[in-house]
């Protein structure tokens, strides 16, 4: 049940692991043999080969079968959140937020199929991906790591992706076993900072964060992490009733229940409810956890085995967490295959084929938000001015998880793609480009060349955005681009040279001093190794753009109001700003070509519980060029016992066009659709009026 971290046994200081990186035996061996410890994960801090890679867990396997009493197989666990990020040469997709904002499900899979395979061939079983939390607030630096705002967007895409990693034969050597993650409520700390407190009402538990998690258990998840912060004053690792009466005896889970790092410790030194270190194992293990990631000492073994001599926990409530662990071990294929040697062939390990898909999904997810005048895409021919300080690394096309924790050593081990810059040097030659700085992330560095430099060209792109970061190092106090780079880009603008914004970040960090007067604007988010590539290819037509936004972008640094906003959260009264007022709105992306929608018509008017009710509207390309364009669904409950939403998207279908060719695109509905958890805590549909709105059209039905 104890799961550490891979610098315990490593030579060196822990977190200080000496490189290159040796395994230390006598730890070794006290944490294999005299302990039993039965999984451990991460990197030395570093990336490792897939060669290092399997001769480090081989070689713990072999300690495992070989020298413990019952030979059980370590099971060892990685983030392997956008492509095995700690395999050196590995294919890095875009973060979970770009795969949202592809809205193709598909394309999600795929990625996730190539990462299972990746990882297998880096000799590692088991991945804590992916992340389904539903983010509502934007200041959360985990943000990126999720597929945004919405619920039904998380679901479909958290489905692709654990299907691409699972597909049901966890035991094949191409697969993984997926860890879901983080249960639950995680999306949305009260003040935005990550692992702090989160005031959820149950009703709001079970609507807007608990379905991803129900479906993806339905759909055979073999493990789940559970959320470090607190609900309701609760830390949830401590919570019997989220980990027991709602996971378990609820919804039936019967895979295996992790922590996430350190989390029982935190119990006693963070939160406070437990006075003592082993009081918070108790507590963690009454409420339903299975393994903990302790991480860097033995003291969870040993007070756990003190508890039990005690008799404060029992040993059948061991036996059902061991059982849990076994049979996660099993069903990966370890004892039949360990990994002491790889077990398939991996020959397309980091290959062409695999970043064709990557190049793809980036290409995807990029966003055009405004194109002033149809400047973009840009002619082939034009002199550019490329700046800003995300536009020459590929740390910024990545963001963290990448090689390191923190992503900010990126540049150090990829060495052979192209950053923004060079992508855009590849497509239009050198010679038509200058690159100056121009800032960092909050200090101006080179204005002046910078403006020399816009007198000789014909349009700049500006490439500003966030320094990499994870987790609680990504904590911010204010939404706002940092001064530096806003005024840097207002002098961009005042050379009078046209302006493409490009912004490489993980949330929505606020541009209004600029948005109106800046010509273009895309948002990247973090498009991975391939990110570079995918925004030239967009800058300059050689891809048109088919992202769309899974977040509310804001305008204001207090106006964070999601898309699926309450009737009361209007913008105006009178005249006067209220409330939802956002700088672009969820679902928003432009294309160069431009599509018709019309025809929406239903299949009845009036529908009873038992129906289903289809939808169908005509969409035309009615530009020049082929062109992805995304339908989306949303449906407004016009009356309901719980304040209804003024919309919420219940359905998505990319579709692609060529030049004046038109579709019809159908949707369907059913009472789970149109239903909400009511007053008593439970799923309800009531009936009423609805309003069905796709593409700028609406029409009504009845539900009776
Ligand atoms: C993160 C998890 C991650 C774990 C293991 C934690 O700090 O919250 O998302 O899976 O570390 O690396």
């Amino acid at each position: 049940m104890t799961q550490l971290t891979l610098d315990v046994i490593l030579e060196g200081e822990i977190y200080h692991a000496k490189l290159p990186h040796r395994l230390e035996q006598v730890s070794l061996k006290k944490a294999i043999i005299e302990y039993g410890v039965g999984s451990i994960l991460n990197t030395p801090g570093i990336p490792l080969t897939r060669t290092e890679w399997i001769e480090l867990i081989g070689t713990i396997q072999q300690t495992a079968i070989k020298e413990t009493r019952l030979g059980i197989p370590v099971l060892y666990g990685i983030d392997a959140i956008h492509g095995v990020n700690y395999t050196v040469d590995a294919t890095l997709f875009p973060q979970q937020i770009n795969m949202a904002a592809s809205f193709n499900p598909d394309l999600v899979k795929a990625a996730a199929s190539i990462t299972a395979y990746e990882t297998r061939a880096s000799g590692i079983p088991w991945n804590f991906s992916p992340v389904l939390d539903v983010c509502r607030h934007p200041l959360w630096p985990r943000l990126w790591e999720t597929f945004g705002e919405d619920v039904y967007l998380v679901n479909e895409m958290g489905l692709a992706m654990l299907e691409g990693f699972q597909d049901n034969q966890i035991d094949n050597p191409y697969k993984v076993g997926a860890c879901l993650k983080h249960f639950l409520g995680y999306g949305m700390p009260l003040n935005g900072k990550d692992r702090t407190p989160a005031w959820i009402p149950e009703r709001f538990l079970r609507e807007y964060f608990l379905p991803p998690f129900e479906a993806a258990i339905k759909a055979g998840a073999a493990s789940i992490m559970i959320n470090s912060g607190e609900i309701n004053g609760i830390p949830v690792h401590a919570s019997k009733q989220i980990l027991t009466d709602l996971l378990r005896d609820e919804l039936g889970f019967k895979g295996l229940v992790v922590t996430d790092w350190e989390d029982i410790k935190y119990l006693h030194s963070r939160h406070r409810i437990a006075s003592s270190d082993k009081e918070a194992i108790r507590l963690a293990i009454e409420a339903g956890i299975d393994m903990s990631m302790v991480p860097d000492d033995f003291t969870f073994s040993d007070l756990l085995l003190e508890l039990i001599e005690e008799g404060s926990i029992s040993e059948s409530r061991i036996n059902e967490s061991v059982k849990r662990i076994l049979a996660l071990k099993q069903k990966l294929g370890l004892f039949e295959n360990p990994g002491l040697s790889p077990t398939a062939d991996y020959q397309l390990f980091g290959s062409e084929t695999h970043a064709k898909f990557a190049l793809q999904l980036a290409q995807e997810s990029i966003v055009l938000l405004k194109n002033k005048n149809q400047q973009l895409p840009l002619s082939k021919d034009a002199k550019v001015l490329v700046t800003g300080f995300a536009a020459n690394n590929i740390k910024h096309l990545n963001g963290g998880w990448t090689e390191t924790w923190q992503g900010d050593r990126a540049d150090e081990f990829i060495k052979n793609k192209p950053t923004l810059l060079q992508a855009i040097k590849d497509k239009i030659g050198t010679e038509q480009v200058h690159f100056v700085e121009g800032t960092t992330f909050d200090e101006m560095t080179s204005l002046r060349e910078a403006i020399n430099a816009a007198k000789d060209s014909d349009h700049i792109v500006l490439c500003l955005g966030e320094n990499t970061y994870c987790e609680f190092h990504g904590n911010i106090d204010d939404l706002n681009l940092p001064d530096a780079q806003i005024e840097f880009a207002k002098v961009m603008i005042a050379t009078g040279k046209p302006v493409t914004l490009v912004l490489l970040q993980g949330r929505p960090r606020l541009i209004t001093p600029i948005a109106e007067d800046i010509d273009n604007i895309i948002c990247g988010f973090y498009p991975g190794n391939e990110g570079g590539r995918a925004l030239a290819d967009i800058i300059f037509g050689d891809q048109n753009p088919s992202g769309k936004l899974p977040i509310t972008y804001p305008k204001h640094a207090h106006g964070l109001v999601t898309y699926d906003r309450k009737n009361s959260e209007i913008s105006s009264i009178q005249g006067s700003k209220i409330c939802y007022d956002p700088l672009f709105e969820f679902g928003d992306g432009l294309s160069y070509t431009t599509f018709e929608y019309s025809n929406l018509i239903l299949s009845k008017t009036k529908m009873t519980k038992k129906d289903t009710l289809d939808i169908i509207v005509n969409v035309k390309n009615t530009g020049d060029r082929i062109g992805k364009e995304t339908v989306l669904l949303f449906v407004r409950d016009e009356y309901a016992s719980i304040t209804p939403s003024v919309k919420r998207l219940r359905g998505f279908n990319k579709i692609e066009l060529e030049a004046g060719e038109q579709t019809m695109v159908r949707f369907q509905l059913k009472k789970e659709d149109l239903s909400f958890v009511g007053i008593e805590n439970e799923w309800l549909c009531e009936a009423g009026d609805f309003t069905v709105m796709v593409g700028g059209l609406s029409t009504m039905f009845e539900l009776v």
